[in-house]
């Protein structure tokens, strides 16, 4: 197990500085930036389906679903297609309404999940097509989706998705901005821009990587004895919120929240005082101002502050107690880059806990029970 882990304490930690190479593995053989194609045969050989779909369902339970979600920001922006996002648990219990003209994706790292499998079977009864984007080759999922794409994120063994979610946030991209250059919702210049953009994904984590992992660690120490924490993101970073506190739950049993940071005067709010760690994620594409009066509002009332910002912000950086900066990238990118340091923050909090993070209570790494 130890030749497992190469040297490092746990798979979790493995896998998170496995991120630079697992997103590169992603997008190997189907990021084409010189020649300016996206290639994926799943895709392309059922494109009408695509094409002439009435809306995209995604279906997922778990870190998958805030994948999803992001996937929902992705398609709706670059291909203009109208996307839900269902958790596979509700979705197949009632009776939902799908017909042929739907395409179901369902996301899955293990292809084992017993709801996301019976979600898929009754879509699929119901005549939708139905795809699968599944880390484990040859899974359950993989085997009865009409077609599908694999992450190629490598095995991942911590029970905390890491690797394989910013595998499925990859696979998402290029599905979208495919899309979206085929029907015409996204021009050429565009798409190149894009495209290259992504190409430089995997040395953005590499950055993060380096110059975060102390200084996380450093920042998990001020927070073992914390009994709640408020994640707060806007557009593209609200799922990526969610999964913050997802991964901080999982591992350090800590309470997390994550919210929209809009919705915070809707209720959360109230939680707020000297004693709420909150961490803010503040991209400087991305709604930054309306983040900035966020911030000002948990100031005014003693919270305390980790904010994950761009190099060389200022305004949030002034008001937080903590700063984790992370590149500029286009705001469609930022939750891949924003998630590493908060994969981090959790995994160090755990650590220093005593937790068991690998193999966190009352967790399997694949649910395949209802
Ligand atoms: C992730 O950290 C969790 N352990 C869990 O939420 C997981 O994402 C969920 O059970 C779905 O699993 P799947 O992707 O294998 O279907």
């Amino acid at each position: 197990e130890q030749i497992e882990k190469g040297g490092y304490e746990h798979f979790m930690l493995k896998e998170i500085f496995e991120q630079p190479k697992s997103v590169h593995d992603t997008m190997r053989g189907r990021l084409l930036v010189d020649e300016g194609i996206i290639k994926m045969a799943g895709i392309w050989d059922h494109i009408e389906r695509f094409k002439n779909a009435n809306r995209i369902i995604i279906i997922a339970c778990g870190t998958s679903w805030h994948a999803g979600l992001i996937g929902e920001y992705l398609i709706e922006e670059y291909a203009r297609i109208p996307v839900e996002v269902e958790y596979a648990s509700e979705f197949r219990y009632r009776n939902p309404i799908i017909t042929d003209k739907d395409v179901v994706i369902a996301i899955s790292q293990s292809g084992e999940t017993a709801d996301t499998m019976a979600a898929l079977k009754l879509a699929k009864e119901k005549g939708a097509f139905i795809y699968g984007i599944c880390n484990v080759v040859d899974s359950s999922i993989a085997r009865i989706t009409d077609a599908g794409s694999y992450t190629h994120a490598g095995p991942e063994i911590g029970v905390a998705s890491t690797k394989a979610f910013t595998a499925q946030l990859t696979i998402l991209t290029l599905i979208a901005f495919k899309l979206g250059k085929h029907n015409g919702n996204l021009g050429n210049a565009d798409f190149m821009s894009l495209i290259a953009e992504l190409d430089a994904i995997p040395k953005k984590i590499e950055d993060v990587l380096s110059s975060t992992h102390e200084l996380v660690q450093n920042i998990a120490k001020d927070f073992v004895t914390a009994t709640n924490f408020l994640y707060l993101g806007r557009g593209y970073n609200y799922p990526a919120a969610l999964e913050g506190a997802l991964k901080l739950k999982e591992i350090s049993y800590i309470h997390a929240e994550g919210y929209p940071a809009a919705e915070m005067k809707h209720g959360p709010i109230a939680l707020i005082d000297e004693n709420m760690p909150i961490v803010i994620i503040a991209p400087k594409k991305g709604h930054y101002d309306k983040i900035v009066s966020n911030v000002q509002e948990i100031k005014a009332r003693k919270g305390k502050i980790i904010a994950v910002v761009n190099k060389g912000d200022t305004q949030v950086s002034e008001m937080a107690d903590y700063v984790i900066e992370i590149p500029e990238t286009s705001e469609c990118f930022s939750p891949i880059v924003a998630s590493v340091p908060l994969q981090l923050l959790a995994y160090y909090i755990a650590v220093y806990r005593g937790a068991n993070v690998d193999q966190p209570r009352n967790l399997a790494k694949s649910v395949t029970v209802e």
